[in-house]
């Protein structure tokens, strides 16, 4: 199948990021506007649908979409099980990227960093707060490894479903929550001419120093564009 004609116009009106806009140098900061203004358009079904990448140790790399559940100052974070093949990944090398996309807005936004377990009283608290499904689910699962067929899911899940009809399904000991500590935050803005906005913000080091735009922000980060 050839695909390269295959390609969409931006043709809603998209807008231009410029260095100007970002008043504040910080990702976090840009990345809480953007996400506000993809979370209140109806169109977007699961704004916090984003792609999880991961590394074995000898770097082979695979990536699927989690639900981020949470951002802030100190990073983003999701929730899965720690003895899934993505568990197993972060436990031997525990660094990851995340790519939102959304498409409504011509924008994608990139994360990179370290990744460390949140405390399990977070787990917990998350956990509770689950529709019950979604906990039975979770109960459910031995996320990653081969099932017999679905049959032996549905079993599983009546048996469960019954076992905790009064609720109280308890926390998966290996069910738990990532939190992924930003060092790159990117932000793209694609543009219908095709000369899309990239905008970068890191922390400068021995390698890469000062960005060509600006000096670090009172938190270190420096942001700088880079060529689409
Ligand atoms: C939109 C979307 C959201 C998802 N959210 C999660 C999630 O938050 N946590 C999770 O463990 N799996 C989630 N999944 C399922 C994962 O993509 C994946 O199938 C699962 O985590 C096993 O991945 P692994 O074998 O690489 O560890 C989601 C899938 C989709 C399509």
């Amino acid at each position: 199948m050839d695909l390269s004609n295959l390609r969409a116009e931006y043709n809603e009106k998209t807008n231009v990021l410029l260095e100007e806009q970002i008043k504040v140098k910080d990702p976090i900061v840009l990345f809480d506007e953007w996400f506000k203004e993809v979370q209140h358009d109806s169109r977007t079904v699961e704004p916090n649908a984003v792609c999880l990448a991961t590394c074995t140790k000898s770097g082979a790399p695979s990536c699927r979409f989690v639900l981020l559940k949470g951002y802030g100052k100190e990073g983003f974070r999701f929730f899965t099980h720690y003895t899934s093949r993505k568990g197993k990944e972060l436990e031997e090398n525990p660094r990851a990227a995340l790519t939102f996309y959304w498409d409504h807005f011509n924008r994608s936004v990139r994360v990179e960093g370290d990744v460390e377990k949140l405390p399990i009283a977070v787990a917990d608290e998350y956990f509770e707060k689950r529709p019950f499904q979604s906990q039975i689910g979770a109960l459910c699962s031995d996320q990653s490894k081969p099932v017999a067929g679905r049959h032996s899911l549905v079993e599983k899940e009546n048996y469960l479903k019954k076992k905790y009809s009064d609720g109280g399904v308890p926390r998966p000991p290996q069910w738990g929550g990532y939190l992924v500590k930003p060092k790159v935050v990117e932000f793209w803005q694609g543009q219908t001419d095709r000369l899309h906005d990239r905008i970068r913000f890191r922390f400068p080091n021995d390698n890469e120093p000062d960005g060509i735009l600006t000096k670090p922000g009172e938190n270190g980060w420096i942001y700088e564009r880079l060529y689409p």
